[in-house]
């Protein structure tokens, strides 16, 4: 698969690389009057500098085994304050944490640092067909594992899983989510994304995951995120019918898609499908290696 688009995806990838690379990297510091810059998102005050960023740092330590400031990473985030105005760096050692756990939109700015994909684990197992504490059924969206409303949120070499047991075909109601993004200019790199249907849910907002191992079964990949994936392992572990990417675009108008620019895998059941059907329409594919 060398190169397939839609056009207005031409666009969208240049418009990527360009704001990628002058608005995304984090933090966000300094806006300068500048010129040579394409990019016009930026409010750009002429002659003089002003900070939109976070100020200053924290650390918080989170170890499963107690030897942290914490043993959960809930409890971490919980003890960030609200309308955070501070970098935030959890760090958590190596080790499994079971637990389900939600980023708030209040508190921005806030980097998850593992140990490595293989020895740092956020774990939970809903399905959608389970029931919540009111009764009713969570479906997809609310059975993530890791969910973030946050923007600016980072996180680096750790693994997030949904552990539900992956459906035979034809099963309802067994999307189990392992990380939910639903906060803008999130940064993902070398992370971990765990689950069998519907792993990672790319919801809202402008992303990009870097040298990631995404892992699923049926449409692994789904939501309306703007967003990059770059030399990701996109592992399909489908076993009849399967699909990598489902983008959840409603109308050609809407700026949102998937790109995966030197993505690899082995296997490709079905490549990436609108979640109407049509084939290829919302995802741009660039040198699968
Ligand atoms: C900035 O733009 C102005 C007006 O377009 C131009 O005169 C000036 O040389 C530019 N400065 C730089 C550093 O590019
Ligand atoms: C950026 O915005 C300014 C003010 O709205 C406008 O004059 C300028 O042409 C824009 N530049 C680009 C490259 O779009
Ligand atoms: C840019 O920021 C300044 C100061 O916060 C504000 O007064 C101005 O209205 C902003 N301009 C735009 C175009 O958003
Ligand atoms: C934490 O405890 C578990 C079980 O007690 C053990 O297997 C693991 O090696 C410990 N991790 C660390 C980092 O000490
Ligand atoms: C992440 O892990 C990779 C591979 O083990 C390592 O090279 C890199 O330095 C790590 N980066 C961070 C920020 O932990
Ligand atoms: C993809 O990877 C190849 C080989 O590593 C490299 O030459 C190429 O520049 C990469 N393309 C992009 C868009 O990063």
């Amino acid at each position: 698969m060398e190169f397939s688009s839609s056009s207005s995806f031409n666009s969208f990838l240049l418009l990527f690389y360009v704001c990628f690379c002058l608005c995304l990297v984090r933090p966000p510091l300094v806006v300068a009057t500048a010129n040579g810059s394409s990019c016009n998102n930026t409010n750009t005050t002429r002659h003089h500098h002003k900070w939109i960023g976070p100020i200053g740092h924290r650390l918080i330590t989170v170890d499963v085994n107690g030897s942290g400031q914490f043993r959960s990473v809930q409890d971490a985030v919980d003890a960030v304050p609200e309308n955070n105005r501070k970098n935030v760096m959890i760090l958590i050692s190596p080790g499994q944490y079971i637990e389900k756990l939600v980023v708030p939109a209040t508190k921005p700015y806030i980097t998850f640092q593992g140990a490595g994909r293989e020895t740092t684990f956020i774990e939970w197992h809903d399905r959608a067909c389970d029931r919540g504490s009111n009764g009713q059924q969570l479906r997809t969206y609310q059975t993530a594992s890791v969910t973030v409303y946050a923007n600016y949120f980072s996180a680096r070499n750790i693994s997030f899983k949904n552990t539900a047991p992956a459906p035979k075909p034809g099963m309802q109601g067994w999307q189990a989510v392992a990380f939910r993004i639903s906060g803008d200019k999130a940064y993902f790199s070398g992370c971990g994304f765990y689950g069998a249907q519907d792993t990672l849910c790319d919801d809202a907002g402008r992303h990009y995951f870097k040298q990631c191992h995404i892992e699923g079964s049926i449409d692994f990949i789904f939501g309306n995120g703007r967003s990059m994936y770059k030399e990701c392992e996109l592992h399909s572990i489908a076993t009849r019918f399967g699909s990598i990417a489902a983008h959840d675009r409603n109308s050609p108008d809407e700026k949102s898609g998937f790109a995966f620019v030197n993505c690899s895998d082995g296997y490709w059941p079905t490549l990436c499908r609108s979640s109407h059907g049509s084939i290829l329409q919302d995802c741009l594919f660039l040198h699968l290696l």
